[in-house]
């Protein structure tokens, strides 16, 4: 045996045991003639002692000991002296009479420890060091924990896990694909799934009734915090559902989950919001509600009161008020600017009113409004003395929002109420059915084109497709889409109505989705699904910055993986197997 217990579970009461231990030797350190070292594993940290005045060989064998050595170890569990209350093995140490080293180690390139030396990338290239640290294990643990309860949950509501393939053609969620050439087919290439999307509907059709996976999925597009090219879906579908089944269903996922993983119970039933009206609150669909700053549209307030171009020209002037902030200075408004101007926000400039505790007023735009028109902007916007109200405008009402909700998220950061700890989840729902894309020209399918119209909506689909809403639902948890999901056209004319809308012809329509607009001909039921990102599930509730915290091989910003060193070239035999060539690179 090479080991009798772990290095997280003995306690007091096991005094006096002879035990062995394996693991890793976290840190040694020499004490008159003792040497002590931690032994570490999955389950925690154990002290070790190693009597010098006992037995000296062995004390010099320790000393010989170096970080990160994978060692065995056989002695007696015995009280220390003095104690370590922060650890659950603190009340004991093992007196070591037998030791083996079983590897060796190089000394790491960081410490293992929860405050490592480390940086990024260096702890990304020794990734199977990296997850020695308790901190990272203890996210992987927690996706573990996750993946089984929703399994478990899933399981007692008759849902099936069913595998669907991963070399498939392409599916269309609006992100590139990455390919696979085949070198069967030669010059033809499979896709990676960027959801099981149609697959799942093919099983609907196949009577499974309730399917779910806990699916790869992959798609080519660029990396932030919440994004990895590379993830996981829990992806779930049911036959013979309304919105509301889905959503009480999978509320109630969530619900076990947040309870379970969090001890915190979600309010019943959610709220939901309609997508207009979040956009027009907060300037977002994934509105972050752990504080307020909601927005107030200021058109009809200033309109006719001053000769402030900008204000005079623009279709959308809102405002929010950041409670307590009016003594902010000169440079923290001037950051504020920067801030709003900054390309990835892209305004042209921010109106400031402070609204000062001593009840004086002082704004940007003082020389264009009457100090009573400025009081009028301060009741529009339920300020109180103290207050800081921060204005953007636009010709784009929708744009000039998204900017706003820039600017909130900002001042939610700077005030510190964006707290890891609340939890405010809510669905957003009525989502429109299509978006027009600056760069294809054209109107896409928000969701994907197999979302079904909201039927009240259906006759303006001719003449006016933009203002369709579709039957699509969000779940938002702090601002992040965690999940996403539709009820699913089943109707084949229906279906074939949208590809036209999207700008299909039939024969692209054809190539593309025959297989699945086949499929609907023999007695497609009606369905519904959706799919949580699981990676943004973990890291929302284990209280991360970013996914990458919650997977345990992931890539970087550039989508390399830089412990594997991949993507890399191929061999040139190897791309003539697959018949490709590779034009030169600089
Ligand atoms: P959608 O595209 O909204 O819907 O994706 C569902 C959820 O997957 C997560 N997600 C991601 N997570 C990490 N990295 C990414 N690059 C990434 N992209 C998406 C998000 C998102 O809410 N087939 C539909 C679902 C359905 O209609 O049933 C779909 O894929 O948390």
């Amino acid at each position: 045996m090479y080991r009798t217990k772990t290095c997280g579970e003995l306690r007091l009461s096991d005094a006096g045991q002879e035990v062995t231990l394996a693991g890793w030797v976290q840190r040694t350190r020499k004490m008159g003639g003792m040497t002590f070292a931690d032994l570490r594993d999955r389950y925690g940290l154990t002290q070790l002692v190693f009597n010098g005045a006992v037995d000296k060989d062995l004390c010099d064998q320790a000393n010989k000991l170096g970080r990160e050595y994978c060692i065995q170890v056989t002695g007696t569990v015995s009280e220390r002296e003095s104690k370590n209350s922060k650890m659950p093995t603190g009340d004991i140490e093992i007196i070591v009479s037998k030791l083996n080293v079983l590897s060796p180690s190089l000394t790491p390139p960081f410490t293992i420890e929860d405050n490592t030396d480390g940086g990024d990338e260096l702890r990304m290239k020794y990734r199977y060091l990296d997850l020695r640290r308790a901190a990272v294990r203890k996210n992987i643990e927690l996706r573990h924990r996750m993946t089984i309860l929703i399994r478990n949950f899933l399981d007692n509501q008759k849902f099936i896990e069913v595998e669907t393939p991963i070399l498939i053609g392409s599916t269309p969620e609006g992100a590139r694909d990455f390919v696979v050439p085949s070198r069967m087919n030669p010059g033809q290439f499979y896709a990676l799934p960027q959801s099981p999307q149609t697959l799942k509907q093919l099983l609907m059709v196949a009577g499974f009734d309730r399917y779910f996976q806990i699916a790869k999925c992959f798609r080519d597009e660029d990396l932030r915090a919440d994004r990895q090219p590379e993830f996981t879906q829990v992806d779930c579908e049911m036959s013979f559902v309304d919105q509301d089944d889905v959503i009480n269903i999978f509320e109630e996922l969530c619900r076990t989950l947040f309870r379970e993983i969090r001890g915190v119970e979600l309010p019943k039933p959610l709220e939901q919001m309609t997508w207009h009206d979040a956009m027009r609150r907060f300037g977002s669909d994934k509105p972050d509600l752990r504080f307020g700053m909601e927005f107030v549209e200021l058109k009809d307030a200033f309109e006719g009161k001053g000769e402030f171009s900008v204000f005079n020209e623009a279709k959308y002037i809102g405002g929010i008020c950041v409670p307590g902030c009016a003594n902010y200075s000169r440079k923290q408004l001037n950051e504020l600017t920067d801030f709003v101007k900054r390309p990835q926000v892209g305004a042209q400039g921010l109106v400031f009113i402070k609204y000062n505790a001593d009840g004086t007023v002082k704004s940007s735009i003082d020389k264009f409004y009457s100090p009573e028109t400025l009081a009028e902007i301060k009741q529009v916007m339920g300020a109180k003395d103290g207050d800081l109200v921060l204005i953007l405008s636009g010709d784009n009402a929708n744009k000039t929002r998204v900017q706003l909700c820039s600017l909130r998220l900002e001042m939610g950061d700077r005030l510190g109420l964006r707290d890891k700890n609340v939890f405010k989840c809510l669905w957003i729902i009525d989502f429109p059915l299509f978006e027009w894309s600056d760069e294809e020209q054209r109107l896409m399918a928000t969701h994907h084109p197999f979302t079904m119209p909201n039927p009240d909506d259906i006759p303006l689909l001719d003449e006016h497709p933009e203002q369709v809403r579709a039957k699509a639902y969000d779940f938002v948890c702090n601002g992040v889409e965690v999940g996403g999901g539709s009820l699913r056209i089943h109707d084949t004319q229906l279906q074939e109505r949208m590809f036209e809308v999207l700008g299909f012809t039939r024969e692209r329509a054809e190539a593309q989705f025959g297989f699945l607009m086949n499929a609907f001909k023999y007695g497609a039921p009606p369905h519904a699904g959706l799919a949580f990102g699981l990676d943004r599930f973990v890291s929302i509730l284990a209280g991360l910055d970013s996914i990458r915290d919650c997977i345990a091989f992931p890539k970087n910003n550039s989508g390399r993986d830089v412990m594997l060193d991949a993507p890399g070239e191929l061999d040139p035999k190897q791309l003539d197997e697959l018949n490709l060539e590779v034009k030169a690179h600089k």
